[in-house]
């Protein structure tokens, strides 16, 4: 949620402040802004995208060596021009942006309000930031020891770039739950929500802690707890390529990522799996093999996608592992004060590793003493540095808003785990071990095979653009399949979706079944196979119409869809990582046969960093 960059430093801070918001436009795409500091403190912001920002801009004075730069997902206030960030304190000489929530804001608002203070914004920030400016008129102090007695007093999260036009070579940062990375380079400084600004000018970065501020000149970085002591940054390198940021020649960000996965997925299993040896090599999970294989529990928990992700882990770590599997909404987990007992095993999955609510959720969870195991994508983010153990998903940095390949790249880390803790414990047999390696190691080629042609897929989007809502229905490992599919056409065609499982419908949503209504059915060959065909009668036979995910060669289902997506045969365990690819590419296609951004959908944000 919002995404943040600045840039001190012998450079034009504009240019790449501009280019550092485009990229994180993906974090919150309603309003955008910018600070630059020169002799003069210049503030330009308007509301939508960055493009609409860099218009309004053309002609005027963006001449400055320092800037800060933020891209909105809107918390308090309306997307408008004077709720777009940076604000400028009362007297102008301070201007800051924000990426969190500010909860009792209103409380410190109304005690500035009756020192007279008005303010032009609905925001929280402005709040904050004009508490800053009180404090350092009151106590003759410092712009950086304003900050941190404002930061003692206030509840909520938070990143912020602060600038002053006193120091303008300085910015002051400050992170609670919001995530900062700064760029090291020669006698310059960089600093963003992630590294995608800052990978094309240095690779050294330092990752900000919860409850350090950073303060930041051209040849200095200065790194203090709120106490005031000073913290050694640790520097590590960036393991990204440019390129890996880019459209590559896709239209689209979520294209080029469903196109991904054969890559990405290999990527994931390339070191690990070892189908011809028969190993699996993780050492998150070897260094803690004893406490996984006797977990009493295993709680997955995550967010949306990463959620359907954990739903699917529950029928693997069961079926494979017979060890019993809680699946947790975070945001429900976090507040109603759970049952965890010693020998759980909380898994939580995240691509962002940075989701608000999934890291609270464990924050608490590690507080009652459970072991936390991280499947997280982004390197370095919160919730893999919190993770007492994890493996990372390797899908590489997934840009679109819509997960696909970081979703993708989840299950074979889950289903890695669960064959090599399967096998440790014995609950399945060296048979079955190997030929789930090696039907694992098969899949990239399996996904490489359904990309190869994707005109059906695109006809079908075309023929049923226009309806007004689906039915997604899956059973056993693809029912998850079937929220993933819906999820995604909501979030990139608007249009209503439903996923429930197949058997479910009868005690319900058959009623909304009739000649307008699509169903998308993931019949894949599996032990359900006859079920769903069922199924399948049952929608026909009330004339809705049938879509279905089919295996290749299957010519009963066929028979009887209306329209039909193939996939090649995989184990059942494993099916949903082909599966998912026609449904991810069916909302692609959906979305823009209806004209509309599919990498930037109305009302998300990739990373949601407020709860
Ligand atoms: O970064 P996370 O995996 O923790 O994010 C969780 C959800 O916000 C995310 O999966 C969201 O549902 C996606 N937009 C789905 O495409």
């Amino acid at each position: 949620m919002c995404g943040i960059v600045g840039y001190t430093g012998p450079r034009e801070a504009y240019p790449i402040i501009l280019k550092g918001l485009k990229r994180l436009e993906y974090r919150g795409y309603d309003s955008s802004g910018v600070a630059l500091l020169n002799a003069d403190l210049k503030v330009y912001k308007k509301k939508g995208k960055v493009a609409e920002l860099e218009e309004s801009v053309v002609g005027k004075d963006v001449h400055a060596f320092t800037g800060i730069g933020h891209t909105r997902w809107a918390t308090h206030g309306e997307p408008s021009d004077r709720n777009a960030h940076p604000h400028r304190s009362k007297s102008g000489n301070l201007a800051m942006i924000h990426n969190g929530i500010i909860e009792n804001y209103a409380s410190i608002k109304q005690d500035l309000q009756k020192k007279g203070y008005e303010f032009k914004s609905d925001t929280d920030t402005e709040v904050l930031l004009n508490f800053i400016e009180d404090i350092k008129e009151n106590n003759n102090c410092t712009t950086e020891q304003a900050l941190r007695i404002a930061l003692k007093r206030v509840v909520g999260a938070y990143c912020v770039l602060l600038i002053d036009k006193d120091d303008p070579e300085t910015i002051i940062a400050a992170r609670k739950g919001s995530p900062l990375v700064i760029g090291i380079g020669k006698g310059e400084h960089f600093l963003a929500s992630d590294a995608s600004p800052i990978i094309e000018y240095t690779k050294e970065v330092v990752y900000v802690n919860d409850y350090e501020i950073a303060i930041v000149k051209p040849d200095e970085l200065i790194l203090k707890n709120l106490g005031n002591e000073k913290q050694t940054p640790f520097i590590q390198k960036l393991d990204m390529e440019l390129a890996a940021i880019e459209k590559g020649g896709y239209d689209h960000f979520m294209l080029k990522e469903i196109f991904d996965q054969p890559g990405s997925i290999f990527d994931c299993l390339r070191g690990r799996l070892n189908a011809d040896a028969g190993t699996i090599t993780m050492s998150g999970v070897e260094n803690h093999l004893p406490s996984l294989i006797n977990a009493q529990r295993i709680v997955m928990v995550a967010c949306g996608t990463s959620w359907h992700a954990g739903l699917l882990a529950e029928y693997l770590f069961e079926d494979i592992c017979r060890i019993p599997v809680e699946v947790e909404y975070a945001s429900e987990f976090r507040y109603r004060n759970p049952v965890i007992n010693k020998g759980d095993v909380i898994i939580a999955i995240s691509q962002s590793g940075e989701t608000a609510d999934t890291l609270v959720a464990l924050e608490n969870a590690k507080e009652k003493g459970a072991f936390i195991f991280g499947v997280v994508n982004a390197v370095g983010s919160s919730i893999a540095r919190m993770s007492n153990a994890g493996a990372y998903t390797h899908a590489g940095p997934e840009i679109g808003v819509a997960s696909t390949k970081a979703f993708t790249g989840q299950l074979a880390v889950l289903a890695m785990m669960a064959f090599k803790i399967g096998y440790a414990k014995g609950t399945i047999d060296e048979k079955r071990y190997q030929h789930l390696l090696t039907e694992l190691w098969n899949i990239p080629d399996k996904v490489a095979q359904i990309l190869e042609d994707t005109s059906n897929i695109q006809a079908i989007a075309e023929k049923y653009k226009d309806a007004a809502d689906f039915l997604y229905l899956g059973r056993g490992y693809n029912f998850p399949v079937a929220l993933e599919g819906a999820l995604k056409l909501k979030e990139i065609s608007y249009i209503h979706a439903e996923g429930y499982p197949a058997a479910e419908m009868k005690h319900g949503p058959i009623a909304l079944v009739d000649e307008n209504l699509p169903v998308v059915f993931v019949a894949t060959k599996d032990k359900y196979y006859e079920k769903i065909v069922s199924n399948v009668q049952e929608i026909k036979a009330r004339k809705g119409k049938v879509i279905a995910v089919a295996t290749e060669g299957d010519t009963v289902i066929p028979g009887m869809a209306d329209d039909v997506m193939y996939v090649p045969d995989a184990d059942e365990a494993l099916a949903p990582l082909l599966s998912v690819i026609p449904l991810q590419l069916l909302s692609y296609y959906i979305g823009i046969a209806k004209g509309l951004d599919v990498d930037k959908p109305r009302n998300l944000a990739k990373s949601v960093t407020v709860e």
